[in-house]
C-alpha cells in the first residue's frame, strides 16, 4: 500500500450512555487522529439483540449500514467498558451481527483495534482481553500492542467528557500513530 494513501477507520464505543468514558475516549482520538488517517464514530444504539430468525430475513436497516461502513473501512476501533469482568452484551451484540456470514464477514482479514475506559483500577484489562478472543474467530487482526487501558476514568476526564489527562492523551497520540502503522503493514 502506498504510505500517502487516507485511510479510514471507523469506530464505535460499546455503551449506549449518553456520557459514556469510552465514547469520550473515541471523541479525544478523532481530535488528535495522525496524519493520512480519518476516523468516524459510528453510533450503534439501533442494532437489535442478534437474532438469527431476524438475519435470515435480511439486515434491519441499522445492522446493515454498520456492516458497510466497517466493510469500506482500512480499520476499526473499537472503546469497550468492560461489564462484570467481561465483554459488555452492547460490544458484543455489535460484533456478532458484523461476524456473519462466518468466514465472508467484512470482520474477515480486518485491522481492529481495541480501547477501553473505566472507573475502576483494571481499566477494562479484563473486558478487553475477552474481546480479542472473538477476533480469533472472526479471522481478525487485532492489534497486539500498543494497549490502552484508561483507568480511574472519572479522574481523566472533565465534566463535559473532554479529556484532560496529559499523559492518556500522549499515550493515545502514540496508539493511533501504532494502529495506522498496523493498518499500513497488513495492506503490504
Ligand atoms: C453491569 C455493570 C458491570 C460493571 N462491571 C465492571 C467491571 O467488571 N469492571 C470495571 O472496571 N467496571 C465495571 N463497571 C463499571 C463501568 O466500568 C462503568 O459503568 C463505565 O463508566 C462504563 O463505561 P461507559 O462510561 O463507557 O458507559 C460495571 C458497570 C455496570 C453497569
Amino acid at each position: 500500500m502506498s504510505q500517502d494513501r487516507q485511510l479510514t477507520v471507523v469506530a464505535f464505543a460499546g455503551s449506549l450512555r449518553r456520557a459514556s468514558y469510552n465514547r469520550a475516549l473515541l471523541r479525544a482520538a478523532q481530535e488528535m487522529v495522525p496524519p493520512q488517517m480519518t476516523l468516524s464514530i459510528l453510533e450503534i444504539d439501533g442494532i437489535p439483540l442478534f437474532n438469527e430468525d431476524v438475519e435470515q430475513q435480511g439486515d434491519p436497516e441499522p445492522v446493515a449500514r454498520f456492516k458497510q461502513a466497517i466493510r469500506e473501512a482500512d480499520g476499526l476501533l473499537i472503546a469497550t467498558p468492560e461489564y462484570n469482568h467481561g465483554v459488555p452484551g452492547v460490544t458484543k451484540n455489535a460484533i456478532d451481527w458484523a461476524s456473519r456470514p462466518p468466514r465472508q464477514a467484512v470482520l474477515d482479514g480486518k485491522p481492529v483495534a481495541i480501547l477501553g475506559a473505566s472507573p475502576g483500577i483494571t481499566g477494562t484489562a479484563r473486558g478487553q482481553s475477552q474481546l480479542r478472543q472473538a477476533f480469533e474467530f472472526t479471522n481478525s487482526y487485532c492489534m497486539p500492542q500498543p494497549e490502552i487501558l484508561v483507568y480511574q476514568a472519572h479522574q481523566k476526564f472533565d465534566a463535559e467528557g473532554r479529556l484532560t489527562d496529559e499523559k492518556t492523551r500522549a499515550f493515545l497520540g502514540k496508539f493511533l500513530l501504532a494502529f495506522r502503522e498496523w493498518i499500513q503493514r497488513l495492506a503490504g
